[in-house]
């Protein structure tokens, strides 16, 4: 179970800003939000900043991980038992939506939750009231839901796998949480924030970056996001403390992504139309930045009025 701790979100990126202007918005209702996104982008901070910013804020947040819960524990540790309710229920327990009262219950990794639980969430989320396992009356609780996942919901509910009722009461304002990759410009002061507080942790100076070393960092992918390059800046503190940073202290998944981004382009025996695959630089460029021009001139290492003079050399439209 998680308790309420201060938030401190970093980012400034266009993308990051704009949805922290929309939580705020959305924290100051009761409506219920899900965040999509990849793997380690940030969703649970972002769960616990809503709630912050809700009127909800002194009361509990509390947090379940349906991913981690075994299909038979989920609906007790959601709504708890009485004792006795079965084999190895040796005393009472108070579920989550219980503990969670008047606050907000943050459903992670929502997508894995077992289809009999979701029947009863459902319910408790049109009614406010649900059953502990085992009991016969019914009880009620004044609960905000916040869900997150990084499964594509929609596939699951076209597959069975997730109630559509469910979905569609949960789906109210749902916010994509970008990936790091779509706001390269938060890279470094995450980097700056990150190294800080780590090395205060471990008791060590903080390492610098070079410059080559910060823009490698800019075009790597970050597959894992917030949470590898956390990762990362532990690893390089404990391997160069007080030291600056070179390309070649960099962890090779980084250098060879970015030999293989800038310098490993290899010509098709058979050659290629040029034009073609300028084109589809283009419209990749455009879609790997959700339509930012600026950003996609960037990537391709252009110029905005030039980016714009090749879009419309191909009559591309930016949608
Ligand atoms: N904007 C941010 N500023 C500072 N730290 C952040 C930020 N976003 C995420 N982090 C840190 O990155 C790590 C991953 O964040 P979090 O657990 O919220 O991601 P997640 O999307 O819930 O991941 P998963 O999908 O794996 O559950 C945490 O250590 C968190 O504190
Ligand atoms: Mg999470």
């Amino acid at each position: 179970m998680s308790i309420t701790t201060d938030t401190k979100m970093i980012g400034k990126a266009p993308e990051f800003s704009a949805l922290l202007r929309s939580l705020e918005v959305a924290a100051a209702t009761d409506v219920t939000v899900m965040l999509q996104g990849e793997s380690g982008t940030g969703k649970e901070l972002l769960a616990r900043f809503t709630h912050q910013q809700s009127k909800r804020k002194d009361l509990p947040f509390v947090a379940i991980n349906c991913a981690a819960l075994p299909e038979a524990l989920a609906e007790s540790e959601l709504f708890g038992h009485r004792k006795g309710a079965f084999t190895g229920a040796i005393q009472q327990n108070t579920g989550r939506i219980q503990s969670a009262e008047g606050g907000t219950l943050f459903l992670d990794e929502v997508a894995e939750m077992p289809l009999t639980v979701q029947a009863k969430l459902l319910r408790f989320m049109e009614s406010g009231e649900y059953q502990a396992v085992g009991d016969t009356t019914h009880k009620i609780a004044n609960v905000r839901i916040i869900t997150a996942t990084h499964a594509d919901l929609n596939s699951k509910v076209k597959a069975g796998e997730f109630r559509a009722d469910l979905y569609y009461r949960l789906n109210v304002v749902p916010f994509h949480v970008p990936a790091l990759r779509e706001r390269t410009g938060d890279i470094k002061p995450l980097l700056n924030d990150m190294s800080g507080k780590l090395a205060r942790q471990h008791q060590l100076t903080a390492p610098r970056y070079s410059k080559q070393c910060v823009k490698l960092l800019q075009t790597y992918d970050w597959p894992g996001n917030i949470r590898e390059l956390r990762n990362f800046c532990e690893r390089m503190l404990i391997l160069f403390p007080a030291t600056e940073i070179q390309v070649e202290n960099l962890p090779l998944e980084i250098r060879n992504q970015a030999s293989d981004n800038h310098f490993t382009f290899q010509l098709p025996d058979k050659g290629l139309k040029l034009d073609e695959l300028e084109q589809d630089l283009l419209i990749q460029a455009l879609r790997k930045t959700l339509g930012n021009q600026s950003r996609a001139a960037k990537m391709l290492g252009l110029t905005r009025d030039t980016f714009l003079y090749r879009l419309k050399k191909y009559s591309i439209v930016c949608s």
